[in-house]
Order: structure tokens, then C-alpha cells, then sequence
């Protein structure tokens, strides 16, 4: 059984008491010994909020019989088979972040995963390579999974709100999340987990339906349709404070515990 402390380290948590202000920057810029891009991830956070949200193509054309148009590719979609899925998305243009993608990004791991952890959209190096979780973030997100003795590509699955990079790394908006909800849907029933983990606002926001904080949802158990979910920050969230790490630390266990219980 690996120790508390050793956990800990694994995920860059030890020893709390130590660090006064942000890590220092590093050439190599990793996660696991504390050394993260801060400035980098400031400049997530900023853009993030950004007012400059490109229009979008599914609002900008919606009179009526569009509503009928979504109906029917929402059908589609929620008849894909896996084979189908990536094509699927890769063809996609139903918001205006089909424009700028390099490589769509549907997901990636274990498609009989209990778990399923759902970020927010791809970032720069997830466009170029077409997998989720591939930058910064995901490297620490990679670590979490160490800590609790998974991998990304055993009995997890990742997925994202969008499919496609938001330009600049800002956050979805909503209409583009509801866009991309129906191949959301697809991989959830597809994949049946036992256990979701909503990774920051934009996810929360999407399965939820909900504007709350992530400080104020974390710590319950919420239901997406029948299955357990549970709410914590975003990893580019994390990289910048070590109290909310440990937070999201706690937030893993309790998910953890869900999963163990129900199975009992
Ligand atoms: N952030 C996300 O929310 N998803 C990714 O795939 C990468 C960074």
C-alpha cells in the first residue's frame, strides 16, 4: 500500500507547510516536483474569462427550423457506434471551433471504464495531437491518476465538454457546449461509468445545468441522469494553488469511496 505522504508526492502535495508563494519556473516546467509554468497557467485563467468569444455558427443560423436540423443530428449522433464516433467528430462543424481545429479531439481510454473524468476543451497541444490531457494540465492529471493507482487508459476514460480548441485557450461558450453536448451523451452511454468527475466550471456547468461555483458543488454526491457524479477543479486550476490541489486530492477519494460503496 503506498503511504499518504507518498501520494502526496506523487500528485506534487508534500510538504504543504514549505511553500510560501508559486513554484518557480523550471526549464522543464514539470508538474511533479512543484515546478510549474505559472505564468503560463495565469494566462489560461485570464483568457479564460475573455469577452471575445467568436460568434457562433449554431446560434447565428437558429430560427426555428434549425431546431428541428439539431433534433436530427442529436438523433444521429445518439445512434453512433464507436467505430463511428471519431469520424464523426473529426467531420464536424457544428459550431464555429471546427474552423480553427487542427485535429478534433473525441477522447481517449478505456471504453469500459468506470470512471469518467470530463474536462473542459482541448488546449493547444491536445489540437495538434488529437488526445485530450496531453499539456501541463494533463500531466498533472496523469499524476492524480498515479496517485490513486490508475492510468488514462485503464478504467478511465477522457473526455472533454468540446471537442474542438476553443481559440486562445478560453473557456467554451455555452453554445458551443450545447453543440457538442450530443457526442458528450454518446460517450457517456456508450461507455455506462460507473462514476463521473466533472474537471472545473465548464464541465459542472454542462452536466448539471447548473451556474454555481465549483467551491460550492464539490464535496456532494450529483447525479448525471443515473450515475454518480462528482464535482472538482479543473487540473489548469490546480497547477496554480497547492491548497486547492489538496482539495481536489480529497474530492478523488470521495469519488473513490462512491465507486467502492456502490460495488459493495
Ligand atoms: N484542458 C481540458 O479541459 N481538456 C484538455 O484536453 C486539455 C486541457
Amino acid at each position: 500500500m503506498m503511504k499518504r505522504n507518498e501520494i502526496l508526492e506523487e500528485m506534487g502535495l508534500t510538504p504543504i507547510w514549505k511553500l510560501r508563494r508559486p513554484p518557480e519556473k523550471n526549464d522543464a516546467g514539470t508538474i511533479g516536483d512543484r515546478t510549474n509554468d505559472w505564468s503560463a497557467v495565469a494566462t489560461v485563467v485570464v483568457t479564460a474569462n475573455a469577452q471575445d468569444a467568436p460568434r457562433d455558427i449554431f446560434a447565428e443560423t437558429a430560427p426555428r427550423n434549425v431546431l428541428v436540423a439539431g433534433d436530427e443530428r442529436a438523433r444521429r449522433i445518439a445512434a453512433l457506434a464507436w467505430e463511428d464516433f471519431s469520424k464523426d467528430v473529426a467531420a464536424c462543424r457544428a459550431c464555429v471551433l471546427c474552423e480553427k481545429r487542427n485535429k478534433a479531439v473525441p477522447g481517449v481510454g478505456d471504453i469500459d471504464a468506470r470512471w469518467l473524468f470530463v474536462g473542459e476543451g482541448p488546449g493547444a497541444e491536445e489540437d495538434k495531437k488529437g488526445e485530450p490531457f496531453v499539456g501541463q494540465a494533463g500531466r498533472l492529471l496523469d499524476q492524480m491518476l498515479k496517485a490513486l493507482k490508475m492510468t488514462r487508459n485503464h478504467d478511465v476514460y477522457i473526455a472533454n465538454v468540446v471537442k474542438c480548441r476553443p481559440p486562445g485557450n478560453r473557456a467554451p461558450t455555452p453554445t458551443e457546449a450545447e453543440a457538442c453536448r450530443p457526442y458528450l451523451e454518446r460517450q457517456i452511454a456508450l461507455i455506462q461509468p460507473e462514476i463521473i468527475v466533472a474537471l472545473g466550471k465548464s464541465a459542472a456547468s454542462l452536466l448539471l445545468n447548473t451556474d454555481a461555483s465549483i467551491a460550492s458543488l464539490r464535496g456532494r454526491v450529483h447525479c448525471y441522469r443515473d450515475v454518480p457524479l462528482i464535482v472538482t477543479y479543473h487540473p489548469a486550476y490546480l497547477l496554480r494553488s497547492l491548497t486547492e490541489k489538496a482539495k481536489s486530492w480529497e474530492d478523488l477519494l470521495f469519488a473513490r469511496k462512491q465507486l467502492t460503496q456502490e460495488t459493495e
